[in-house]
């Protein structure tokens, strides 16, 4: 993967997620210490971000590399007007491999076709986010043992929600993982994401409420609502506090079901929830640490 940059889950056949996986892991047990000294890393961010940006520069540092960046496009030139393919063509001279977060859907395919250095895709609007799949995949592969075979539901604002968007299609690819979409109507998982998915041969189901379910689950993956995304606050205001996932919850979903959230969390999942065995969505957080160690070593080609 030495030179390649990341920027749709969809550009990867299951044997590379199942690399990246592994080798997120050898990584966990302490493989590969200082495999990016001397590398610098380039994050440039113009949406807000917290776990993303932070667990790139601690996985960056931790193995011995530096990192460059700003995390507000308010302090970059963006603000004067200059283009993405500007500051992209222009940073990719200061660094070997950069990290884009940016507001437009195909941002970060832009920039990859100007960039000198591998570009990681650290969210394009509501498109995708390929290395929070990355993550989410280690974690339900740590924590439930395996990938097929799962029944995984995923709650909330599939329609803007771009981790729900890439790790839908990252599972289509392994074997018998049955998906349960679980949203508000106007919140459903997009029309040609589901095509993709009938054509992939997926079992999918969709429902309104939790309490519709008739069997349990393995997982289920909870997003926030993505405010930022509406066009009308209005209809933003329908929706919120739509949905609530707390203790209660369980009954529906199975006492085993595993509880993931790419978070940040807002109201969708009760903090009664955090003391409970089903809540890995903190450990979930924290497994973004080895994952993009991996994917860090792997595109500036100092893992194989
Ligand atoms: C997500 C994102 O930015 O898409 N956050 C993250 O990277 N962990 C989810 C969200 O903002 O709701």
């Amino acid at each position: 993967m030495s030179g390649r940059s990341i920027v749709s889950i969809r550009d990867f056949p299951r044997e590379e997620i199942e690399f990246v996986i592994g080798k997120a892991l050898e990584v966990k047990q302490g493989r590969h210490a200082d495999a990016l000294q001397g590398k610098v890393l380039a994050t440039l961010f113009f949406e807000a971000s917290t776990r993303t940006r932070l667990s790139f520069e601690a996985a960056m540092v931790s193995m011995g590399g530096r990192v460059i960046g700003f995390a507000d496009a308010n302090v970059s030139s963006a603000k004067k007007g200059e283009s993405l393919s500007d500051t992209v063509r222009t940073v990719c001279g200061y660094c070997d491999v950069m990290v884009i977060r940016h507001p437009v859907e195909g941002a970060a395919r832009r920039a990859a076709e100007v960039s000198g250095v591998p570009v990681l895709n650290a969210g394009d609007g509501a498109n995708q986010h390929p290395t929070q799949t990355f993550l989410d995949l280690v974690t339900i592969q740590q924590e439930c043992g395996q990938i097929d075979g799962l029944r995984i539901g995923m709650l909330g604002d599939l329609k803007y929600g771009r981790t729900v968007h890439s790790l839908a299609i990252a599972l289509s690819l392994f074997k018998d993982v049955e998906m349960v979409f679980i949203s508000p109507p106007s919140l459903r998982m997009p029309e040609d994401t589901l095509e993709d998915l009938v054509a992939r041969g997926i079992h999918f189901q969709e429902h309104r409420e939790i309490d519709e379910l008739t069997r349990p689950l393995d997982v289920l993956y909870v997003t926030r609502i993505q405010k930022e995304r509406f066009a009308d606050l209005l209809e933003y205001e329908r929706v919120a506090g739509a949905y609530r996932v707390g203790p209660k919850s369980l009954e529906h979903l199975g006492e085993k079901v595993r509880v993931m959230h790419p978070l940040p969390r807002v109201d969708e999942i009760s903090e009664q929830m955090d003391s409970l065995p089903n809540a890995i969505y903190f450990r979930q957080a924290h497994n973004g640490i080895p994952t993009r160690q991996a994917l860090l070593g792997l595109v500036t080609g100092r893992i194989q």
